[in-house]
């Protein structure tokens, strides 16, 4: 590998002793841990707000559903908005019309109008809804003008940038959630309340995964997601979305809260799904035809954690097959896994060797059903969003917020489980040898308390 590719990989800053030794073959890159500039931002509590108010960066597909949950929620008043892409602008304005509400304060008319926006004294929260590598500079952005930064998935794309985060967190003591909704989805605090009563015995093994075809986006040629994140396939290979299904099973598994990603290994298969599909759907000389899609188009990557379990992510979102985050957790006692969810409990369920699925499922969601679920489950179905996972999420964020209560998913998270992306890169290009996740706690993992079952 390049020297010049294994710096935009890594995003790291090596000395030239250090990519000699990687040159040897040496099995881990020479992530070094910097020096901190504050103080851990672990457990963060900030003073109670009133009323959260919110700049919001990116109303694409995705900052669009977010504005329409921000507008619904108690507590919440959106004080400015954020696109560079005028109509995107325009849509976004038009939701609060649409509610005869007034039009706040705009931001857009280029790449970097959002700093005047972060500017403003009247913002509390800046969410982060833009292509993946511009988030970091966004949040940092945002920290240092004394914002709050909730940043979509994946927070970063290099171990630089993860932390660069963190970092900026600590130095700002400011939060810094990624908003990985999944960990609120009604399976997923379900099994979580399972897990933390102990049902599967001791938790020894993951599976999560990001499986879910997008090949039409690439039709998005100026602008959505397609035309920004179909780039990144013709330059990276690896897992390149681990956090959907990670941060679930890292939550299970109590990660960063008494145990820790340690190394990780990668494979990819061979990339041939975009080429297809282009050459079925573009002409000769479209710019989907003349690309090279390097990503292979199935990852596999597995984490060894402190505490010697495992965790298998997966990758894929080219190829024919229904979508899937797996949403496995073995332990010594049992197993719950997801699509279709099953569940085997020994003592408990049938036999070992048989899943109890379906309308058996019900009496585990009468007993176990976590107390987060029950309080706004039916308002999250009414909200919508993935479920409702989406209302979950900023809802129990935004009730933290107002309650100066620490919030759930930690910048320790968002970096650790983020960082799986460039790392399985690294491994996938070094015949899959091993690397070490770096300890973004800076070893507060040993003496923080498990993510309780909220209420
Ligand atoms: N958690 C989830 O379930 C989920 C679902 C979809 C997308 N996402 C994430 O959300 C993010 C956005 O994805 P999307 O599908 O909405 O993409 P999108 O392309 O539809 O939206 C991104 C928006 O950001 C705007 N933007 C880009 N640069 C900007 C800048 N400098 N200033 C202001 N605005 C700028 C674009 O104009 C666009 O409207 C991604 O990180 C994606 O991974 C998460």
């Amino acid at each position: 590998m390049k020297r010049r590719d294994f710096l935009r990989l890594t995003g790291a800053t090596v000395g030239a002793s250090a990519l000699a030794g990687t040159a040897l073959g040496d099995q881990t890159p020479p992530f070094r841990t910097p020096r901190a500039s504050g103080k851990s931002v672990m457990g963060l509590v900030t003073p109670k707000m009133d009323v959260v108010r919110v700049g919001l960066i990116g109303i694409g597909e995705r900052g669009s559903g977010h504005l329409s949950h921000l507008l619904a929620l108690e507590g919440v008043e959106v004080r400015a908005i954020c696109d560079s892409h005028g109509p995107t602008l325009q849509a976004g304005q038009k939701q609060f019309t649409d509610k005869h509400l007034p039009v706040p304060p705009s931001y857009g008319k280029d790449e970097y109008d959002y700093r005047n926006m972060l500017d403003r004294d009247d913002i509390d929260l800046v969410m982060v809804v833009t292509p993946w590598e511009k988030h970091v500079s966004m949040a940092v952005d945002a920290m240092n003008r004394g914002k709050h930064v909730f940043t979509e998935v994946p927070a970063a794309v290099t171990v630089e940038e993860a932390w660069k985060l963190v970092d900026t967190a600590e130095k700002t003591q400011r939060h810094c959630m990624m908003m990985e909704n999944c960990c609120y989805g009604r399976e997923e605090l379900l099994v979580l309340n399972m897990c933390r009563l102990g049902l599967f015995g001791e938790l020894l093994h993951g599976e999560g995964a990001y499986i879910h075809d997008l090949r039409t986006q690439m039709f998005q040629l100026d602008h959505g997601c397609g035309s920004w994140r179909t780039a990144h396939y013709t330059k990276r290979n690896g897992n390149l979305y681990p956090t959907h299904g990670l941060g679930p099973v890292a939550q299970y598994m109590s990660i960063n809260r008494g145990d820790r990603f340690d190394y990780l290994t990668s494979m990819s298969s061979p990339a041939r799904m975009r080429d297809i599909f282009a050459k079925e759907h573009f002409p000769e000389d479209s710019i989907r035809r003349k690309s090279k899609y390097v990503c292979g188009d199935i990852n596999t990557t597995i984490v060894k954690t402190a505490l010697g379990r495992t965790i298998m992510v997966q990758w894929d979102e080219q190829l024919a097959r229904p979508y899937s985050r797996l949403n496995l957790i073995q332990g010594t006692k049992g197993v719950w896994g997801g699509y279709p969810q099953r569940v085997v409990i020994e003592g408990t369920t049938k036999t070992a060797e048989e899943w109890t699925e379906g309308e058996g499922l019900e009496t585990f969601y009468d007993k176990y059903e976590h107390p987060l679920w029950k309080r706004v489950g039916d308002e999250a179905k009414v909200q919508g969003g993935h479920g409702g996972m989406d209302w979950v999420m900023l809802w129990r964020a935004i009730y933290c917020l107002r309650n100066g209560l620490p919030l759930d998913q930690s910048v320790y998270d968002a970096a650790a489980w983020s960082v799986i992306s460039p790392l399985s890169e690294w491994s996938v290009a070094h015949r899959g040898q091993s690397v070490d996740v770096p300890d973004f706690t800076r070893g507060k993992w040993k003496t923080t308390e498990p993510l309780g079952i909220v209420t």
